[in-house]
């Protein structure tokens, strides 16, 4: 059993990372980020919601997230564990989820903090392209499609993210350090803290996550 959460700021590889260990662990990703994403896409009034924050860099309200995380894990496929990518993602919401794992007699694995300097992050995600139809992440140097703006492996329309639009990244990384980054200390004190160096090849952050969380 692996519970698992992948913290870190916008463009570290937390989504990169959790398709590998996907694969490694057959644990399900659970990505608040896409969830949402999926949502607005399809217009649910969840997705409207939270669209109005996420084009603006901004964070969801905490109700909404943990509720949503919470319904989440009670899924059959998160019997074995789970990924969590982006969440949580406040203090709030960490206190909130562990009175949540307490209540259903679950702990976690690691909580993995994947750093990477700021001067990275910027060109890793304005860099960012996504396909519409399969959601498999691409970047225009480090990763790119064969034919331009086509998905290698479905064939749909790969695009930007609205958020990853420059002046909306510095929001989301001002907001990452304001209310994101006291969780290292939160999860420190409880001895749940793994930093990763995510600042070299996808192939090395997994690495050494692979080397913490075994075969
Ligand atoms: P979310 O979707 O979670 O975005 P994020 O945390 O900002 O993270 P990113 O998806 O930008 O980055 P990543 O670390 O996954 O990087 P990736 O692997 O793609 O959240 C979006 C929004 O939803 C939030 O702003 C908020 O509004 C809302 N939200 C979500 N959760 C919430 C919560 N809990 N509470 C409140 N609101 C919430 O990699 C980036 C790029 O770099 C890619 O192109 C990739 O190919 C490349 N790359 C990856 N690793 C490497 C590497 N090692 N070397 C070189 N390139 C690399």
């Amino acid at each position: 059993m692996r519970n698992i959460v992948l913290l870190g700021p916008p463009g570290a590889g937390k989504g990169t990372q959790a398709t590998l260990l996907t694969a490694r662990y057959g644990i399900p990703h659970i990505s608040t980020g896409d969830i949402f994403r999926t949502n607005l896409k399809e217009q649910t009034p969840l997705g409207k919601q939270a669209g109005e924050y996420m084009n603006k860099g901004l964070l969801v309200p905490d109700d909404l997230v943990c509720d949503l995380v919470e319904d989440r894990l009670t899924w059959d496929d998160c019997k074995e564990g789970f990924l969590l990518d982006g969440f949580p993602r406040t203090i709030v919401q960490a206190e909130r989820f562990d009175a949540f794992l307490e209540k259903q007699g679950i702990g976690l694995t690691a909580v993995l903090d994947m750093e990477a300097p700021e001067e990275l992050l910027i060109p890793r995600i304005s860099g960012r392209r996504v396909c519409k139809n399969c959601g498999k992440v691409y970047h225009v140097v480090n990763m790119p499609t064969k034919v331009e703006g086509v998905c290698d492996v479905c064939g749909g329309e790969v695009y930007q993210r609205k958020d990853d639009a420059e002046e909306t990244v510095h929001a989301r990384l001002a907001v990452y350090e304001e209310q994101t980054r006291p969780l290292t200390e939160y999860y420190r004190r409880t001895g749940r803290l793994v930093t990763i160096d995510a600042s070299e090849t996808p192939a090395h952050a997994f690495e050494q996550i692979t080397a913490i969380l075994g075969e």
